[in-house]
């Protein structure tokens, strides 16, 4: 029986010298990408003709209806977008933010929208800190002032109108029948409006608008509606993008703002634009890898870390050895501290982005690496590339019958985000302001410490980690991927990349796999449950400190097969997860 994989398989075991002693050339990895059958644990979804990976079933239901009847991979993600904000409002948002990746299927440059959340144009660089100076930690995350100006409608249109053939409207359209008719709620929408109880429902609005008339959490099983949200939807498909930024729904954010001490004016509101970027682009083992910009810091690191990487045989040094840990674990925390210094919103500071991304740096960096003892956190500071040239989040992956593709990870920050409803228009706002740097030096919820180039200014974007990732080999998208998971975005999605590049694996088993993240500070490797005893102990014994943690990243990727099949992985560690083609 031939056992076929749909991974980047090596053609056979054998390694070349190369890429034993650790210069490896773009030849030395021989990849193939086959169909799966049999003996692997994890299976992908197989499709020919359309692929759609989202954290929820309904999304990636409707999504799929779009790409059936003829529909393109950005009119796909737009709409699964919308209907996210839905199905999942602890995540899935019109109240936050986001960047959609979009590589088109003829090869020609990937593009990326930018629709991240702005500061408004009242914030100041000390607003999250008390007259002595003391970062005020609650401010920046639970409060009405925690909320930028929200991003989402402006960057899925501003998506559609460059990219889409289907009109907003048509969109929209399942996003508000899953609101109005309502939709049967999972376990996790339950677990989650639990868990979240005591910060959810001292607003009066969140309660009302997400929980029962007696406070009691709609069960599983039982049909939930959003009724505002739904009217709040009309008004997109009735004014366009202005029917969110304008008009009432503008009038009710800036209410809310008014009545709480909150920043977010009506101005600010219209003034809100979403911009088109240039992807980052790096090379790995002969693949392209394009990734978010700033300001995201997710594509620049993603391909830092890949290039100190290329310098080992990570393939045979093994999945999850603790040598291939060690190493992942050195480049991270290298990659991270150069985080902290030198990434902010490029149309405020200059970022040395060709430093960073460069392979010459990357050597310097590979150099300080000793391959056999962990580098105190201590001993790390920011690097020097070349000069300045002039927890929840959610992901989702689509690739249509023509090989377009669409990644997109989109945010409100932390689980229902600042926990706020906007009263009149049943939506929860991000916290996103908690991604500034409160204080430089100071680190966030995530525990990321930022420099002055990411502190609070007027208008400017907040640092991100999100990093919709696109991989091409020959000029063909072949693996599109992203997760949610706040300063573990950027590790989780690089792991995928790996798993697939480096192991051979097939999409399913990459995305399932334990995974590690190391972020410099603070100085400890953590692991997902599945990583042996033994691994622990040899890592222990090169000096690190393993933490196991609970589950890191929700990655829902999508691999297109040499011969054009399309395999799903979605992510196990959302149980509303879900990958469907046809
Ligand atoms: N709010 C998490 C991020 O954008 O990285």
């Amino acid at each position: 029986m031939q056992i076929r994989r749909a991974g980047f398989c090596r053609r056979s075991g054998r390694l070349s010298t190369a890429l034993l002693i650790g210069t490896l050339t773009l030849t030395s990895v021989q990849v193939c990408a086959q169909a799966i059958l049999e003996g692997e644990r994890f299976h992908p979804a197989v499709a020919r003709q359309g692929m759609v990976a989202t954290s929820h079933t309904l999304a990636t239901t409707v999504a799929l209806e779009v790409l059936k009847n003829g529909g393109n991979a950005v009119d796909a993600a737009v709409t699964a977008g919308f209907a996210l904000a839905v199905t999942q409002p602890r995540s899935g948002n019109i109240g936050g933010g986001g960047f959609m990746l979009i590589a088109p299927g003829d090869g020609s440059d990937p593009e990326a929208i930018d629709y991240r959340e702005t500061a408004p144009a009242a914030a100041t660089e000390a607003m999250f800190q008390d007259q002595e100076g003391n970062v005020v930690k609650d401010r920046s995350r639970f409060t009405h002032l925690a909320a930028g100006v929200p991003g989402t409608v402006a960057g899925l249109a501003l998506a559609l109108e460059r990219h889409g053939t289907i009109s907003l409207e048509q969109a929209l359209i399942p996003a508000i029948r899953l609101a109005q008719d309502g939709f049967i709620v999972p376990q996790r929408f339950t677990d989650g409006l639990e868990q979240a109880r005591e910060r959810l429902t001292r607003w009066p609005a969140t309660l009302e608008t997400f929980y029962k008339k007696d406070g009691s959490a709609w069960k599983p099983g039982e049909r939930f509606r959003q009724p505002e949200l739904a009217e709040t939807l009309r008004r997109i498909v009735d004014d366009g993008v202005k029917g969110f930024y304008e008009g009432k729904t503008a009038e009710l954010i800036a209410d809310e703002m008014e009545r709480h001490g909150g920043l977010i004016t009506l101005d600010d509101l219209k003034n809100y634009t979403p911009q088109v970027r240039k992807p980052v682009h790096g090379n790995y083992r002969g693949y392209d890898i394009y990734s978010m910009s700033p300001p995201s810091s997710g594509g620049t690191h993603i391909v830092q870390i890949l290039n100190i990487l290329e310098g080992y045989p990570i393939g045979e040094s093994g999945h999850n050895s603790a040598k291939t840990i060690h190493l992942m674990a050195e480049a991270m925390k290298l990659a991270y501290a150069d985080r902290s210094e030198y990434l902010g919103d490029t149309d405020y500071v200059d970022v040395p982005l060709k430093g960073l991304t460069s392979k010459v740096y990357a050597d310097k960096l590979r150099s300080r690496i000793n391959p056999d003892k962990a580098t105190p956190a201590s001993k790390i500071k920011p690097g020097q590339p070349a000069p300045y040239e002039s927890n929840e989040t959610t992901h989702f992956s689509v690739v249509d019958q023509w090989g377009n593709a669409v990644s997109n990870t989109y945010t409100i920050n932390f689980s229902y985000g600042s926990g706020i409803t906007v009263k009149g228009a049943g939506f929860l706002l991000n916290n996103e302001m908690d991604d500034f740097s409160a204080k430089p030096g100071v680190p966030n919820t995530y525990g990321l410490i930022g420099g002055a180039a990411n502190k609070v200014e007027p208008g400017k974007r907040m640092l991100s980690s999100m990093s919709p990732t696109i991989v091409r080999k020959d000029g063909k998208n072949v693996l599109v991927t992203g997760s949610p998971g706040g300063s573990r975005i950027i590790t989780t999605t690089l792991q995928v990349i790996m798993n697939v590049i480096d192991h051979g694996m097939n999409i399913q088993t990459s995305v399932s796999s334990p995974r590690i993240h190391h972020q410099w500070l603070p100085d400890e490797i953590r692991i997902e449950q599945g990583i042996s005893p033994d691994t622990i102990q040899l890592l222990e014994s090169r000096g690190h400190k393993v933490v196991t943690n609970s589950a890191m990243g929700a990655i829902q990727s999508i691999m297109v097969g040499e011969d054009g099949t399309l395999y799903g992985g979605a992510d196990p560690r959302r149980s509303t997860s879900s990958a469907m083609g046809f």
